[in-house]
């Protein structure tokens, strides 16, 4: 048995399903080895400014299929504030917290493995992201959870289409990765799918939709926000870790006019923004973050702290954080081959 005794837990970046289950997955695997967990409120905020309050089984246990997060979140990167790491070592130390287990993305994960790297500080992380695009797992808890919301939002999109005989258009979140809308897509038979990774040819979207139209009389199509269909630059307001807040661009917006241009057919856009990130958590989100909380607590048990809870086929593994934020994990080859089959 190590020497931990006091664990502080925190949720970074955009919230999404299943990081309550894995909470939940942790408070109740810490009590298989006697540790106290403290919740760290707004993300690495919550370090830096000492939001601590300890949690009990209580307050996680009825956490079992609610999405958010029950500890709060923010977009704080503690590097982006003056005296923000001396902060954070500050609180840590007056908490007496032992080891720190970290739920994000890239860039939560990013500050987690500098701070283990930098500061020897003991963390552990877990995959969380809506977007996917996080290495070193096959999936993150969030992923399936929304795409199951956007494949919703699609079937509502494609009664009304068929009725109206209309191109819909479905703006699903994604600011670098297209995973989201690939799923979707592919899960709700889209006709066309637009992603950050691959550049689309216009002329071919409208010749494959004119295709669909004449067959079925409505035609659907799934964009990732992210896409950029304008040659010009656009300024946007940057976030702490330097990502666009993508508030106003509105790909979907831009495409509805390109298509209905080129086409002559009439158009419909929807984007589902945020209540992608809510809503009921799927099955395999609540398995899923429930492990990752399971095996993020056994990788500090172990003492492999700059480690993260990863997916690999079926089993749950520690892998090393810096393989899990070296890079963005965006759409491949493989994935994009496999998209363009259904476009007959
Ligand atoms: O967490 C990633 C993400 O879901 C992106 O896909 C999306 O663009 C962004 O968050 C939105 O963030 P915010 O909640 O800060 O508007």
């Amino acid at each position: 048995m190590n020497m931990i005794k006091r664990i502080g837990i925190l949720t970074g970046g955009g919230d999404c399903c299943g990081l309550n289950q894995t909470i939940r997955g942790i408070v109740y695997r810490s009590r298989d080895f006697n540790y106290e967990i403290f919740g760290i409120h707004d993300g690495w905020k919550g370090l830096v400014e000492g939001l601590i309050s300890p949690i009990t089984l209580m307050d996680v246990e009825e956490l079992v299929d609610k999405a958010g997060t029950f500890l709060g979140s923010s977009r704080t990167n503690p590097y982006k504030i003056k005296g923000g790491v001396k902060n954070v070592l500050r609180t840590i130390k007056n908490y007496g917290l032992d080891a720190i287990i970290a739920m994000g993305g890239e860039d939560t994960l990013g500050v987690a493995n500098r701070l283990f790297k930098e500061e020897k500080i003991n963390i552990v992380g877990a995959p969380k992201t809506m977007d996917n695009d996080l290495s070193g797992t096959d999936f993150t808890f969030g992923f399936d959870s929304s795409v199951t919301r956007a494949v919703e939002a699609m079937r509502s999109l494609e009664d009304t289409g068929r009725s109206h005989h209309r191109v819909m258009i479905l703006e699903v979140m994604g600011r670098h990765a297209g995973w989201v809308a690939l799923f979707t897509g592919m899960a709700c038979g889209a006709d066309w799918i637009l992603i950050p990774e691959y550049e689309t040819d216009i002329d071919e979207m409208c010749k494959q939709l004119q295709r669909v139209y004449t067959r079925k009389k409505y035609a659907l199509v799934v964009t990732s926000e992210g896409v950029n269909l304008s040659t010009s630059e656009k300024k946007e307001e940057l976030d702490q870790f330097g990502h666009m807040i993508l508030k106003e661009r509105g790909v979907g917006n831009q495409l509805n006019k390109i298509i209905c241009e080129k086409t002559g057919l009439e158009v419909r856009h929807a984007v589902i923004g945020h209540m992608q990130r809510g809503g009921i958590t799927t099955v395999f989100d609540r398995i899923l973050g429930l492990r990752c909380g399971v095996t993020a607590v056994d990788l500090i048990a172990q003492e492999k702290f700059g480690y993260m809870a990863a997916l690999k086929g079926n089993e749950l593994i520690g892998v090393p954080l810096e393989e899990a934020v070296s890079k963005l994990k965006t759409v491949d080859e493989k994935w994009w081959k496999l998209t363009q089959v259904i476009f007959k």
